[in-house]
């Protein structure tokens, strides 16, 4: 693990987690994903620096109500989530992002405490430096441990230690990214990093009419298009990629049997697309699609399942005012 020690380093670590041992590369998920029959590009690549400043622009558009609903539950709540389990905790944060809405949770913690330590985890190294730099200038009382790279890999790195109970965080909807199966894995491994008395936070997005979903992932101002083309657009600048951005359509479609919005990159015409790194050509049908995401949505007994699952009790849930989204509290 690579350290880096800022000019603050009791209050602020980075640490590089290294690349998990089964762990694929950008150009081997590329290659895989672009030859299997059904073509697919696993969504966590669509986080470099554009994508991130992408989703940034999602989260303030109309029809992306998400992270609205989010804020709104953490600033009307927040206050009874941090003392919920009945004294000071530490927080750690799985995909943390630029933490804009982590905020309202250090600032109602430190309300309740005097200090807090807030160890946080995110594929983007960039985003985990420059919101942790900012976060322990803001607060006195914070420590930020940073950690770069894989949940998974982080969870089962026994690298997590803790004075104090521990309220874990997966918001946003992270959750919601992952396939049921590899979903029920991840809390119940949070679980296994937890002690009795910890808690989990998920936030995730509620079951709903298909029309209001779909919007969501599919804006008028084409801004979602551009976050899942941005995935070619990655490839073209990262592995020599040739492809023509306005050749592909961005298409999100919510599937109500299994409760999931998916994305999609449909090839406008038949085409073949050379990517210099992998010394290979790609080819494509007219309308043939490449899955980019799935955006799983939840209503209660889905988340008593997954509680269920990884041996956890569901504590308590908060909900905006539209009950569009919600906050579970799970506990050991
Ligand atoms: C960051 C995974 C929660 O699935 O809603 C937003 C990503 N994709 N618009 C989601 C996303 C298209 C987002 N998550």
């Amino acid at each position: 693990m690579t350290r880096y020690l800022t000019s603050d380093p009791e209050r602020f670590e980075l640490v590089e987690l290294p690349r998990a041992a089964a762990g694929y590369s950008f150009a081997d998920d590329v290659l895989v994903g672009l030859t299997a029959p059904k073509k697919t590009l696993p969504s966590k690549y669509f986080y470099d620096e554009l994508g991130s400043a992408l989703f940034d622009a999602i989260t303030r558009l109309p029809e992306y109500y998400l992270t609205r609903a989010e804020t709104e539950i953490l600033n009307e709540q927040g206050w009874e989530m941090v003392r919920v389990l009945g004294g000071p905790v530490d927080f750690l944060e799985l995909g943390s992002g630029s933490a804009a809405k982590t905020r309202i949770l250090i600032d109602e913690a430190l309300r309740a405490q005097e200090t807090l330590r807030y160890s946080a985890i995110d594929i983007s190294a960039e985003a985990l430096r420059s919101s942790s730099a900012a976060l322990v200038e803001r607060y006195e009382g914070l420590s930020v441990r940073a950690y770069a790279g894989d949940y998974f890999t982080l969870l089962q790195s026994g690298a997590l230690t803790f004075d104090r109970p521990v309220l874990a965080m997966l918001m946003g909807s992270n959750l919601g990214n992952y396939a049921p199966r590899e979903a029920q894995a991840l809390v119940s491994l949070m679980s296994g990093a937890l002690r009795p008395g910890d808690g989990i936070l998920l936030g995730t997005d509620r079951k709903k009419d298909r029309a209001v979903l779909e919007a969501a992932y599919d804006d008028s101002a084409g801004v979602t298009a551009a976050f899942d083309k941005n995935l070619l657009g990655r490839i073209n600048r990262e592995l020599g990629g040739h492809f023509n951005l306005r050749a592909f359509d961005h298409v999100a479609r919510y599937d109500d049997a299994r409760g999931c919005v998916e994305s999609f990159l449909v090839s406008a015409v038949a085409q073949s697309v050379r990517i210099d790194a992998l010394d290979t050509s790609i080819e494509f049908r007219k309308g043939e699609a490449i899955h980019t995401e799935s955006s799983y949505k939840f209503d209660d007994a889905d988340i008593a399942a997954l509680a269920q699952g990884a041996k956890l009790e569901v504590r308590q849930a908060w909900y905006d005012k539209g009950k569009r989204f919600n906050v579970h509290l799970l506990t050991k």
